[in-house]
């Protein structure tokens, strides 16, 4: 038996831009996705965490059958656990695809790096989704705070990290989608604004390398504007996002796809009770938690 976990993510900056070829970063979250293996019966079966959401069954399938070209894979059970919330904007579908890759790895011993695990778990994501960038599995792979495409990583932020969720489900590649056509129809605008986005992570990372979080924050109050603009927002995010912001949080944006899911907020730690009490008046739920810098690991 193999169990292996690996975790959710945040957007700091660059959702949607990323998918253009621009710059994001993004900080794995201390919530976790788990896939035991064991080889018992016939056939392949599937014991899921995420009942409600056969779609994540689809990314634990089409993962097996990537991994196949490298190794036989038959009469195995797959069992998944996850404190991560699903269509959320967490990264719970790459938490689950490269959890599924590297226990499946470790099962055969099919020697395969973190690089690869990597892009293997990209190429599943595309092939579910028809539209990803490889954020969200590198992350979940790696650990820490990323830049992508660059593909470098950096230490964990030092920041308090508050999520709120909104409950509201959202499709992320119908929210890729909806980007991609106001793009085609208006590239003169649009275009810019996913190049402001771009240069936005790029002096993200500068000063998450100096740990200077109220500016950060500044920027990423700029990056929601920009996701605003772009029509991802929707009134019950804009609600948590005010609460964070009036109560003293550092910034606070959509994390991932938008359409409904998740906001985050940075702030000193001292603040974080207090920001997470505010969201949850305004709408949803909220909850604290911690960057991480372990991507996927053996349990
Ligand atoms: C989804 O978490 C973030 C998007 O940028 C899509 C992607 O990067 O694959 C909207």
């Amino acid at each position: 038996m193999v169990r292996f976990s690996a975790p959710g993510k945040v957007f700091l900056f660059g959702e949607h831009a990323v998918v253009y070829g621009k710059k994001a970063v993004a900080c794995a979250i201390d919530l976790r996705t788990t896939v035991e293996i064991t080889r018992s019966g016939k056939g392949i079966h599937i014991q899921s965490a995420f009942k409600d959401d056969p779609d994540k069954n689809q990314y634990i399938k089409t993962a097996i059958k990537k991994f196949q070209v490298r190794h036989d894979v038959s009469d195995i059970n797959i069992k998944v656990t996850s404190q991560i919330p699903v269509a959320s904007g967490l990264g719970s579908s790459a938490a689950v695809t490269v959890a599924t890759i590297a226990a499946l790895n470790e099962e055969y011993q099919a020697g395969m790096t973190r690089d690869e695990i990597a892009f293997m778990g990209y190429q599943t994501e595309l092939e579910v989704q028809g539209a990803a960038s490889p954020t969200d599995t590198f992350v979940s792979t790696m650990g820490g705070t990323v830049i992508v495409p660059d593909k470098r990583k950096l230490p964990p932020i030092t920041c308090g990290v508050v999520v709120g969720h909104t409950g509201i489900s959202k499709s992320t590649s119908r929210m890729v989608s909806r980007v991609r056509t106001l793009k085609g129809k208006y590239p003169e605008v649009i275009d810019g604004i996913m190049d402001c986005i771009g240069n936005m992570s790029a002096r993200g990372e500068a000063l998450v390398l100096k740990n200077d979080y109220k500016s950060i924050g500044e920027l990423m109050n700029v990056n929601q504007g920009l996701l605003d603009a772009i029509g991802v927002n929707i009134p019950e995010l804009s609600l948590q996002i005010h609460a964070a912001r009036s109560h003293g949080a550092y910034g606070a944006k959509i994390t991932g796809a938008g359409g409904g899911g998740c906001m985050v907020a940075i702030c000193d730690p001292s603040r974080c009770k207090d920001i997470a009490n505010a969201i949850g008046r305004s709408f949803g739920d909220s909850f604290i938690t911690k960057p991480t810098a372990e991507g996927v690991r053996r349990e």
